[in-house]
């Protein structure tokens, strides 16, 4: 059984995802953290019985980087699972941990927390979502699988980001479940 920590900020839609496949998955969660004390994800973790942490931004960014790394180093997980987790991470922990993220569009179009705003407002008819590898850019790591979206003429923000998810959310299980077996057993 691979041991995962999932990293989410807000409403935890593909965090559930992992949860409810969880057993098939052959995964144990040992933790979803947040940096938002008031995210609905920390609800959906109470529900499943595991366990959350909050790691709020500080003034001083390096310390809270040090409290997350800190706290990583403390559950020592295969994989770290970013979920909708709005913040970048440290050089440090990029490197000392095999941490995945799922962005709501075709990288390398559209990086950054605004992507879906932004295939919209360039105006293509196709966007996505991409599983990549986690480097300390901002969603520049190696691709690991993508699935193309189109963009309806009546599409909002909401509505495509919603589209978006759907397919985000069975991506990244299928992604696990191939991705899993091939990590290497627990971190030393
Ligand atoms: C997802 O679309 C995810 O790709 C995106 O936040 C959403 C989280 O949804 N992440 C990013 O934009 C990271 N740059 P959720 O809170 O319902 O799981």
């Amino acid at each position: 059984m691979k041991r995962v920590v999932i990293l989410a900020s807000g409403n935890g839609s593909l965090a559930q995802a992992i949860i409810e496949n969880a057993k098939e998955l052959d995964v144990q969660i040992l933790a979803i953290i947040s940096d938002q004390p008031k995210a609905f994800v920390l609800e959906r973790a109470k529900a499943a019985d595991i366990a959350t942490q909050i790691v709020e931004m500080k003034k001083d960014r390096k310390s809270w980087d040090l409290d997350l790394l800190a706290l990583l180093r403390m559950l020592n997980p295969d994989l770290v699972i970013c979920a909708g987790f709005m913040r970048l991470l440290s050089f440090e922990t990029v490197s000392e941990f095999r941490i995945i993220n799922s962005h709501p569009a075709l990288l390398p179009n559209f990086p950054g927390a605004h992507a879906v705003r932004d295939a919209l407002a360039a105006g293509v008819n196709t966007t996505g979502t991409t599983i990549h590898w986690v480097d300390a850019g901002v969603d520049t790591g190696e691709i690991i699988a993508q699935e193309s979206v189109e963009i309806e003429s009546t599409d909002s923000e909401d509505s495509l980001h919603e589209r978006i998810k759907i397919v985000e959310r069975r991506l990244y299980v299928q992604t696990l479940r191939e991705l899993l077996p091939t990590l290497e057993g627990s971190r030393g």
